[in-house]
């Protein structure tokens, strides 16, 4: 990788292994694919490709825009990694376990998935941990290899679902959390733009229904 510099590994997970350090002399940090042996090499390599390439598209779309996102400084979509700038704060995963947060920032959070919605894009994996927090203001959005851009309502509703259940389940202190989300949400939406808030939150309820009907 030209002009980059590690400096530690932050994080391992199943599908990348992300470092910090340095590129060009900026803090930087580079999200490198993982191989994943149980797949075959082709199909390996093709669902890198696309989640890189999405990755990417969604960064370009976002950078000519008011939501906050990290830059996109070099990535090799063959090779697997991308680098991009480094957003300096703590993710509202852990901000909200250490009581830094609370549903005044879900509240935030819940309006800043509304603009990613009415962008037409649909993040794709919205935990607390792809968010992070600076101060406790700023919210900017990371990780989209999942994204999907003009998505459809269920895609929509979705995204409410996944962070329904990742504030069921790692949040649960946090009493009325989903309800300040949906508040942000609806605050957030603009009257001209379809689906509406009401309807995407209508579907988020039905697929709630669904999947509490079929545990
Ligand atoms: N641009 C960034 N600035 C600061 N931290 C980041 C950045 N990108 C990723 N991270 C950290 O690395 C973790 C994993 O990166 P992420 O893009 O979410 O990859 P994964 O697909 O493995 O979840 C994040 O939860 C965050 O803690
Ligand atoms: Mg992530």
């Amino acid at each position: 990788m030209p002009l980059w510099k590690t400096s530690k590994m932050i994080h391992q997970g199943a599908e990348a292994t992300v470092f910090s350090g340095h590129w060009m002399g900026d803090k930087a940090i580079l999200k490198k694919r993982n191989r994943r042996s149980y797949r075959h090499p082709d199909l390996d390599r093709r669902l890198t490709r696309q989640r890189l390439s999405v990755e990417v598209r969604v960064l370009t779309k976002l950078h000519s825009t008011e939501i906050p996102s990290p830059s996109l400084f070099d990535v090799d979509i063959d090779e697997g990694w991308i680098i991009l700038s480094e957003v300096e704060g703590v993710t509202l995963y852990e901000s909200l376990l250490n009581g830094k947060s609370d549903n005044e920032q879900i509240k935030k959070f819940g309006g800043l998935i509304r603009q990613l919605h009415e962008l037409g894009i649909s993040h794709g994996d919205l935990t607390t941990h792809n968010v992070i927090i600076r101060g406790d203001e700023d919210l900017t959005l990371i990780d989209f290899g999942l994204s999907k851009i003009s998505p459809e309502i269920e895609h929509l509703g979705l995204d409410l679902q996944v962070l329904h259940e990742c504030l069921n389940a790692s949040h649960y202190e946090e009493n009325d959390a989903i309800e300040s989300m949906i508040e942000g949400y609806l605050s957030h939406s603009s009257d001209d733009f379809t689906p509406s808030g009401a309807d995407v939150i209508d579907r988020f309820n039905s697929i709630r229904g669904r999947v509490r009907y079929h545990a």
